[in-house]
């Protein structure tokens, strides 16, 4: 299986099929227990993160699971970058092709500029997130916190909660679900942040079984599920002016999660929070110590070892076995 992911881009959730990402979450699990030898395995190796939008987890996991490797890591920034006299991002992909790096990670605010990178450069191209489009190795290290803490993927019943219009990491989440056997997802948001018509019909077309449910209070689901996937709304990709802002204060506060409301449901054995995070109020820190947030820890801690395994495994010429 090893040979599979050799040189190749990620940057859909649908280029994997199911026993790929299988594997890619099972190698990972190797770096969580710290086996000997991690340290040689990029060991000359340069990876250029290419951030044109703003992270903290996602830009400093990759940046620790390479140097943890043994590669190095590039100190390119955006901001200061040829951009800001207006170079194309074509241009820009150009320039990074001819330096040969050996992975490059790319987050841009527009849908499909991974896509465009990865035409352009000859390195692995990994997406970090393409504007509204899919944020793949964010679903990884959910499904790995998945797994972890339920023991399985297949039949998990889940509700994903918030802006499922403009959130990117709710779509790579979704398009990973309908590859495992008999998951069941409740969609709940604003009506202002809904899926989209042809994103719905996709998962119809690809027999995800999911409803859209247009309940008022998150209490009517929690006792149904084994996890609750929250995610903020998306302020930044509104549109501009009055209008988006009105939009924007009408659907901010319209799920929350309280503890009241996890204190009176009678939730599963094993039920877990998880959110991509940054957070904002539908996520309060008095959740933070509540035995059911994997947001806090675990699922953040995934990021670093499924960074690990996927650059190892697409850009490595040594691995562990
Ligand atoms: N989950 C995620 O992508 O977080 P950052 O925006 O902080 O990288």
């Amino acid at each position: 299986m090893i040979s599979k992911f050799k040189g190749r881009d990620v940057i859909s959730v649908n280029d994997f099929s199911r026993d790929e990402i299988d594997f890619i979450l099972d190698y990972s699990s190797l770096f969580e227990l710290k086996k000997e030898g991690v340290e040689e395995l990029m060991k000359n190796k340069i990876m250029l993160p290419a951030f044109f939008e703003n992270s903290s987890r996602t830009t400093l996991s990759f940046d620790v699971a390479m140097r943890r490797l043994g590669g190095q890591v590039s100190d390119f920034d955006p901001e200061r970058s040829s951009r800001g006299k207006g170079e194309s991002l074509w241009d820009t992909a150009i320039t990074i092709n001819n330096y040969s790096f050996d992975v490059v990670v790319v987050r841009e605010r527009r849908d499909g500029v991974a896509r465009l990178f990865a035409d352009i450069i000859e390195a692995p191209v990994i997406n970090a997130g393409d504007g509204i489009n899919e944020h793949p190795t964010q679903t990884f290290l959910d499904l790995y916190t998945i797994k972890k803490k339920i023991g399985r993927i297949d039949g998990l019943e889940i509700a994903i909660v918030g802006d499922l219009k403009y959130g990117r990491t709710v779509h790579s989440l979704a398009n990973a679900l309908k590859k495992y056997k008999d998951c069941k997802v409740y969609f709940i948001s604003p009506q202002e942040t809904k899926l989209t018509e042809s994103f719905v019909n996709q998962l119809k077309e690809d027999k995800l079984n999911f409803e859209e449910l247009d309940i008022k209070n998150l209490e009517d689901i929690l006792g149904k599920i084994d996890a609750i996937y929250m995610t903020r709304v998306q302020r930044e990709r509104f549109p501009e002016g009055v209008e988006g802002e009105f939009q924007y204060k009408k659907v901010i506060s319209q799920y929350c999660l309280t503890k009241d409301m996890l204190d009176r449901a009678k939730l599963r054995k094993n039920f877990i929070i998880l959110h991509p995070r940054p957070r904002r109020q539908e996520l309060p820190k008095s959740l933070d110590n509540t035995p059911y947030s994997a947001y806090i820890k675990e699922q953040e801690k995934a990021g670093l070892y499924v960074r690990m395994g996927l650059i190892n495994l697409i850009a490595g010429d040594k691995f562990l076995c």
